[in-house]
């Protein structure tokens, strides 16, 4: 049986019956009830929903980073049991250590690994130019906007070319314009190098940009709503916002969360 797992496996990501009670005390909290999904080798996957659905805990449990209550992930065919080292993660806040420059705090992760800095070091600054910090590239986080410091901690996660990014709300904090601009960075740095890609938000037009697939939450407790493939043509430009097909998308994508009472009005 064993030779059916690794490379060859079609879900890349498998998530079975996955449930998250947390419990303390008296009190417990069921953030997740039976999720299952499956997400292919380079595939782009948003998961949407309203805030406390447990999207974050449901991307902490494909991490290793939280055991679930009930239910399994296997990744490539191999059950996740512990934290995985072989991931980016991209957290909703920059998390750069001040007194490193740009590019060496993108060489964390390579000095953490023990990989070889003569190697990795013209891809991290191949990484930091294909998102337009080419000139930023030694200068400190105090010295760069959020904007940039998100996009450090972005080629920071996708220096050691991990096999999974899970971003967890990534450009919550930013501004519209610079929202935009950072998705458009993304997909093209994603369409160099396609690997599977989870991302958290809330932003339905988000979602829409960049995915190839968006898993609409119920609230809470967290289920797979619908799945919507978006067959938009790549690269998408600010443009394909513009079109019917994407406001078809967003349009349909609110109707669901009309009926689960999220928007109302
Ligand atoms: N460590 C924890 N201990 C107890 N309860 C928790 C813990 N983490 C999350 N929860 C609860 O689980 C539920 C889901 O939380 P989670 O952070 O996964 O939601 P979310 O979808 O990411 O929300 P948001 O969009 O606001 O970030 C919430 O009700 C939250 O209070
Ligand atoms: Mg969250």
């Amino acid at each position: 049986m064993k030779a059916f797992d690794g490379p060859h496996v079609e879900n890349f990501v498998d998530i079975r019956d996955v449930r998250k009670v947390y419990s303390r005390r008296q009190s417990s909290v069921e953030a997740l009830a039976r999720v299952s999904l499956q997400v292919r080798r380079g595939e782009f996957v948003s998961l949407l929903g309203p805030s406390g659905c447990g999207k974050s805990t449901l991307l902490m449990i494909i991490g290793g980073l939280v055991a679930p209550t009930a239910g399994e992930i296997h990744i490539e065919g191999t059950l996740v049991r512990e934290a995985q080292t072989d991931l980016g993660i991209v957290f909703q806040e920059p998390v750069l250590l001040d007194w490193r420059t740009s590019i060496e705090n993108v060489m964390i992760q390579v000095e953490a690994r023990r990989l070889d800095r003569k190697v990795y070091l013209p891809r991290a600054r191949q990484l930091l130019t294909s998102v337009g910090l080419e000139d930023f590239q030694d200068k400190y986080p105090f010295e760069l906007s959020g904007g940039m410091r998100q996009r450090v901690s972005i080629c920071r996660a996708l220096v050691h070319r991990p096999r999974l990014l899970l971003m967890d709300e990534p450009f919550g904090a930013l501004d519209a314009l610079t929202r935009d601009q950072m998705n458009f960075d993304l997909q093209r740095m994603w369409m160099l190098d396609p690997i599977t890609v989870l991302l958290v938000t809330h932003s339905i037009s988000e979602a829409v940009f960049v995915s190839d697939r968006i898993v609409v939450m119920s609230p809470r407790p967290g289920t797979v709503d619908t799945i919507v493939e978006v067959d938009l043509p790549r690269p998408r430009g600010l443009d394909t916002q513009e079109t019917p097909e994407f406001s078809r998308y967003v349009r349909d994508i609110k109707q669901r969360f009309a009926i689960h009472g999220v928007i109302r009005g």
